[in-house]
């Protein structure tokens, strides 16, 4: 008997967290049918690359970002059967925090360029791009994230070249692509200053806090962990959330593109951080986890010292504590700046006015309008919670996700 072909599934961003995310669950639940994963990299030497490799992922060099290097593309989507693409805003901005438009700029660069390279791919049969929605449009000008709308307007180029005559030697992307929307990760909060709970700073003894720049009731989207995004990329590469569900929910006869909500809930920062607290601050209390929490801090107390009885347990022991827009930037920087404009583009939003499809009205045209859920609208949204039981699983919550920062 003839054995199966091998599908190629190509991750962009395979030593970052969602790519990484993405090749584990890959490689620990393998699909029914034989497949070999190709990571891409700018650093093929590097330790997280080897560590790759010597898991049997194929590493790829390519230039990325900075430069304009589409042979290293070609070659690294060549008879490629899927492709998961996430662009990182964050190292770009790095170099200069003071201005995001110009690391966005290139992240949206770098996005089209994926995509119009994968377009050229003609075994290519699933295109996964890990979006944001567009703050601007949706916000009505007001609110301007600039790591949401880079990426978004990634987007609008797959809507513009399924639209518009594609290049003879393209395809439409349109006709392959699963948006996903992936919400706040929950390791944000072991590792980055703004959202890291400190020990005993500006509170009373024996709390954490944490500051943030609005009302600590406001919500936003969580993934929780990032195992979240691996599974929902399992499940489409399986077919859930495809065919079927597609038929199913449109109205109209024309292709509806997917976007999937990748996130475990809605919840108030208050709520997030009291959970965290519940799960992490507890097992501190067992001896394990907060060594890690507290690594290269700049805590006041170690938590020995702070005294954290067994009994004294989350939520008590967390503040959310809000301060002052001006006072968040000073401490946090244009980082800051952008993680304010984020909670604030949510809290005027709301849930069902934040994670929404919005396209211009038309494809050279910047003028708003949101077309997210209008009768004629070319795309449809699905839940990962729904994806994920068409599949039989369940999507990871806030506590399983903060379980694994312990
Ligand atoms: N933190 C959150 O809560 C959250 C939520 C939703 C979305 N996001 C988005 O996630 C994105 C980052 O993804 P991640 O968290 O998976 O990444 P990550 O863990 O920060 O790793 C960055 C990845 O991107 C690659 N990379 C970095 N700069 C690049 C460049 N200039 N050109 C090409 N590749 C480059 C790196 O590859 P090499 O170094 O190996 O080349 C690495 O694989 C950001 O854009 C952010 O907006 C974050």
């Amino acid at each position: 008997m003839a054995s199966q072909p091998c599908r190629i599934i190509v991750v962009v961003g395979a030593t970052g967290a969602q790519g990484g995310a993405v090749i584990d669950t890959l490689l620990n639940s393998p699909p029914s049918v034989p497949i070999r994963i190709r990571g891409l990299t700018r650093y093929v030497s590097s330790p997280a690359s080897q560590a790759l490799i010597s898991r049997g992922v194929e590493m790829v060099a390519a230039k990325g970002s900075l430069t304009d290097d589409t042979s290293a593309l070609t070659h690294a989507f060549k008879g490629a059967w899927a492709i998961f693409a996430v662009t990182d805003i964050w190292e770009q901005f790095s170099r200069n925090p003071c201005d995001a438009s110009d690391a966005r700029e290139k992240e949206e660069q770098y996005g089209c360029m994926l995509a119009t390279q994968a377009s050229y791919v003609d075994t290519l049969e699933h295109f996964i791009w890990s979006t944001e929605p567009n703050s601007q449009r949706l916000s009505g000008g007001k609110h301007i994230v600039q790591h949401f709308d880079g990426k978004s307007k990634v987007d609008d180029h797959i809507r513009a070249c399924h639209s518009k005559s594609v290049s003879h030697r393209s395809k439409s992307l349109f006709h392959l692509i699963t948006f996903l929307w992936v919400g706040f990760y929950a390791k944000n909060l072991q590792h980055l200053p703004m959202w890291k709970p400190l020990f005993n700073i500006g509170t009373e003894s024996g709390k954490y806090s944490v500051n943030v720049p609005v009302d600590p009731e406001t919500r936003f989207v969580s993934l929780g962990s990032l195992r979240n995004v691996g599974l929902a990329v399992a499940a489409v590469l399986a077919g859930e959330g495809s065919k079927s569900l597609r038929c199913e929910m449109c109205t109209t006869s024309r292709h509806q593109a997917r976007y999937i909500a990748v996130n475990n809930g809605f919840f108030s920062l208050r709520e997030y951080y009291e959970a965290w607290a519940a799960v992490v601050l507890k097992s501190s209390c067992n001896g394990t986890g907060i060594e890690t929490l507290h690594q290269n801090d700049d805590a006041h107390l170690e938590p020995e010292d702070a005294s954290l009885s067994q009994e004294q347990t989350a939520p008590a022991n967390i503040e959310v504590r809000q301060i002052d827009a001006a006072e968040y930037e000073q401490l946090y920087g244009g980082f800051g700046r952008e993680m304010r404009t984020m909670l604030e583009f949510w809290r005027d939003m709301g849930e069902q006015g934040s994670w929404r499809v919005s396209y211009a009205k038309s494809l050279d045209d910047e003028a708003e309008e949101d077309d997210g859920g209008a009768s004629d609208c070319d795309c449809v949204v699905l839940s990962l919670q729904d994806v994920l039981a068409a599949k039989g699983q369940q999507v990871l919550d806030l506590k399983e996700s903060f379980r694994e920062l312990a």
